[in-house]
């Protein structure tokens, strides 16, 4: 770590000499992000953001870049930190520090403390805009500075458990500000929390351990989109997929899908692989650990790591290794052996890095215009979770497809009048 080093703006991160390889990686991604460049473009010519403080707080990946790139175009006064302690791409933070004049406060396997700085470090910024990911810095100001409160214009969020906690908020009169889902944005959860998600998952899982998925039994907490991603990705790759949720609908949605559905107690001794993807606490607990085979594989797909009680795991442990990079093999009492991946952190960002550009730039062009919604409906909108204007997801939809080579159809003047009328029936 550097904070003593002489860094181009103030920083905190790993090694300012990585930029020329984090460089090629931003770039690398800016290829495959064709919407957030555009969006850039514009951002460039007509400064929507001109002086605004903003702080973002996102996985520090190639991606991110791109958009504090967009940010700083658009005339943001943008800082960045990191929004898990193990998805810091250390190459891609010296770049911005150093070839984008962007501040960022990051680095992969900073420690829980250093990470609470960091978020402390954001705040003393004193952000207009937060653009959040899991919601933690919206939460510690709300907590613990609420003379600031009066500085925000308005917060953007990126991730279900993220709008999960806002909406807690604004249900507990806690909310002082309006406050953007973008993860609720069509562009962003039908494309990010499926396909990236279902994708990079099961890249962390292949890159942490290098094993055959094909015949083994991947074990899918939670049928939400990011769940969705998963188990269609895993059976692609031939691993027989159970599922178990607590929502029946969305039970029956997986058994229509063709797998098998259970709770997860019955599930545990049969799983070779499990993931979870729910976003709550300790859902997979220590029964469940007790039940499983020997040489199981656990890992979390979820924004938070507490969705594996590691600690209830830890009791029924006599000596823990690290066996491979991000893999960690507890040995039980029964003799049994459990591993776990990632440390329990999202497993996509930590072995490996992250939803590919072509989804983030979807997701991360309804951040930009997020950002711009907010500054020019200062004032206008309530303290409250707002969904961004469908004409917005419309937008970066149709620049999508554009960008994709894909032509679709329109509706004809015959088809408007018959849509916008109830008289004509058969
Ligand atoms: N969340 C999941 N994948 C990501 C990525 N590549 N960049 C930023 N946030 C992410």
């Amino acid at each position: 770590m550097t904070a003593t080093m002489q860094t181009k703006v103030p920083s905190q991160i790993k090694d300012p000499s990585l930029s020329p390889q984090g460089r090629k990686q931003i770039e690398w991604a800016e290829r495959d992000m064709p919407v957030l460049k555009q969006i850039r473009e514009r951002f460039a010519k007509e400064k929507p953001l001109q002086g605004i403080r903003l702080v973002a707080c996102c996985h520090v990946t190639k991606e991110t870049a791109n958009l504090a790139i967009a940010l700083k175009a658009g005339g943001a006064d943008a800082i960045l930190i990191a929004s898990n302690p193990l998805s810091t791409q250390d190459d891609v933070a010296a770049s911005l520090v150093e070839d984008y004049g962007i501040s960022v406060y990051a680095w992969k396997g900073e420690d829980i403390k250093t990470y609470t700085n960091h978020v402390n470090i954001a705040l003393d910024h004193h952000p207009q805009i937060i653009i959040d990911d899991g919601a933690d810095v919206v939460a510690t100001l709300t907590k613990e500075r609420p003379q600031q409160i009066s500085e925000i214009l308005g917060s953007t969020e990126e991730t279900t458990t993220g709008i999960v906690r806002m909406k807690a908020m604004q249900r507990d009169g806690k909310l002082a500000w309006p406050a953007i889902a973008v993860n609720d944005a069509q562009t962003k959860h039908f494309f990010d929390n499926r396909y990236g998600t279902g994708q990079s998952t099961i890249d962390g899982i292949i890159r942490a351990t290098n094993i055959l998925l094909a015949g083994r039994t991947v074990v899918v907490v939670g049928y939400g989109w990011c769940g969705r991603g998963v188990a269609m990705r895993a059976r692609g790759l031939g691993a027989n997929v159970i599922v178990t949720e607590v929502n029946p609908v969305r039970a029956i949605e997986a058994n229509l899908d063709g797998y098998r559905v259970m709770p997860l107690i019955d599930a545990a001794p049969l799983g070779d692989v499990f993931v979870t993807l729910t976003g709550n606490r300790h859902v997979i607990d220590t029964p469940h650990f007790e039940k499983m085979k020997d040489g199981a594989i656990v890992c979390n797909s979820g924004h938070f790591d507490l969705e594996l009680n590691l600690g209830g795991l830890a009791q029924l442990t006599t000596s823990k290794e690290v066996v491979r990079p991000f893999a960690e093999q507890y040995t039980l009492k029964s003799g049994r052996r459990v591993i776990v991946l990632g440390e329990g952190r999202l497993i996509n960002l930590a072995a490996a890095e992250g939803h590919p550009a072509s989804v983030m730039d979807m997701s991360f062009a309804n951040q930009a215009l997020a950002a711009e919604y907010l500054v020019k409906n200062k004032g206008k909108l309530s303290n409250a979770v707002h969904l961004l204007p469908p004409e917005l997801d419309q937008e970066i939809a149709t620049l999508k497809l554009k960008s994709m080579g894909i032509g679709i159809d329109t509706l004809t003047p015959e088809m408007v009048t018959y849509m916008n009328s109830w008289e004509i029936g058969t």
